[in-house]
């Protein structure tokens, strides 16, 4: 008789409030887990090939658990990404047989909130309960950081830390030394993206060759950087307003001296400044992509005056991470 069970886990995305980039080479950063979920939902299926349905992506495909073949249905083929990072999930988790996966997200797409990692660690979470198997967090966030080297071939351990862990995360490249931070407040965080995305691979390249080619400057830079995050770091938990937006603000003009900012995500962290904000950077790895805005007392103002001529909204922190639904 076909097992008729049905198991749901989600997931939150993430934002990095501070060390982008300069986390590539071993300094602190500093991420949150954002109120934008991915859910994650597996049936049995009677015949033997698993089909993965993304319905606000409009993508859909067959997965060949046994010999690791994809048949992408609808969608792009730049969009087949997708149900790699599930087919890799389901395996680490000793999914045998088929399956109907079928994944829905309210966490937008090409904002810089990782979805695809917010997706794996509710996979691997999902699989796992279906197939009976307990793993801890831990074992979860190895895994899904795993399935992200996999498909990408390089990836910090950030977003698949904080989709599974949730909270505000102090994190460095050494995925051992992680801290949740207790901030009891909630933070009034705006978010601003560009439509277009930049190539996060090609990024870190270019901050690179320039840290090789000058690191004399560089790495001043990157040090100033891991100084900022660790203020920001007692700021945070201090609630201090003032400080959390002059470090935002520093940290963005050290992002531009890397290279990784652009006219349009200047643009929109002006637009912030001008309309209330405390601070303003761009986040995650720039090249176009999404800014963050620290907006105490300002919210929406500064989420309608970015509206006007790009995409804003606000987050909260998800303080739950990974979870069964
Ligand atoms: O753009 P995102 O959200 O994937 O963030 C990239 C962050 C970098 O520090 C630039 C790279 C990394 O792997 O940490």
């Amino acid at each position: 008789m076909l097992d008729s069970r049905q198991v749901t886990a989600s997931a939150p995305g993430k934002t990095i409030l501070f060390g982008e980039h300069s986390v590539v080479y071993g300094k602190p950063a500093i991420a949150a887990a954002v109120d934008k979920r991915a859910y994650v939902t597996l049936k049995k299926r009677e015949d033997n090939l698993t089909h993965v349905s993304v319905g606000d992506l409009g993508v859909s495909g067959f997965l060949d658990l046994k010999n690791r073949t994809i048949k992408l249905v609808t969608g792009s083929p730049f969009q087949r990404g997708i149900l790699e990072y599930i087919m890799r999930s389901l395996l680490k988790a000793e999914t045998e047989g088929s399956m109907d996966v079928d994944v829905r997200l309210d966490i937008p797409i090409g904002a810089g909130l990782g979805s695809s990692a917010a997706i794996t660690v509710a996979t691997i979470m999902a699989a796992a309960s279906f197939n009976q198997i307990k793993l801890t967090n831990e074992t979860i966030s190895n895994l899904a950081h795993q399935v992200e080297l996999d498909v990408q071939g390089a990836a910090s351990p950030i977003d698949t830390t904080l989709s599974t862990y949730g909270g505000v995360i102090y994190l460095s490249k050494n995925p051992q030394k992680l801290t949740k931070l207790q901030i009891n407040n909630e933070l009034p965080i705006v978010i601003g993206y560009t439509s277009t995305r930049g190539n996060t691979g090609e990024l870190v390249e270019g901050v690179r060759q320039k840290r090789e080619a000058r690191p004399e400057i560089i790495n001043p830079i990157l040090d100033s950087m891991e100084a900022v995050a660790n203020g920001a770091r007692q700021a945070l938990l201090n609630g201090d307003h003032k400080t959390i937006g002059l470090l935002m603000n520093i940290n963005q003009g050290l992002l531009d001296a890397l290279g990784v900012n652009t006219e349009d995500l200047s643009k929109m962290v002006f637009t912030a400044r001008d309309n209330g904000a405390m601070g303003s950077k761009l986040t995650g790895a720039g090249g176009g992509g999404s800014m963050i805005a620290y907006c105490p007392g300002k919210v929406e103002e500064v989420v309608s005056s970015i509206n006007q001529f790009e995409n804003a909204f606000q987050i909260n922190v998800a303080h739950e991470g990974v979870r069964l639904e």
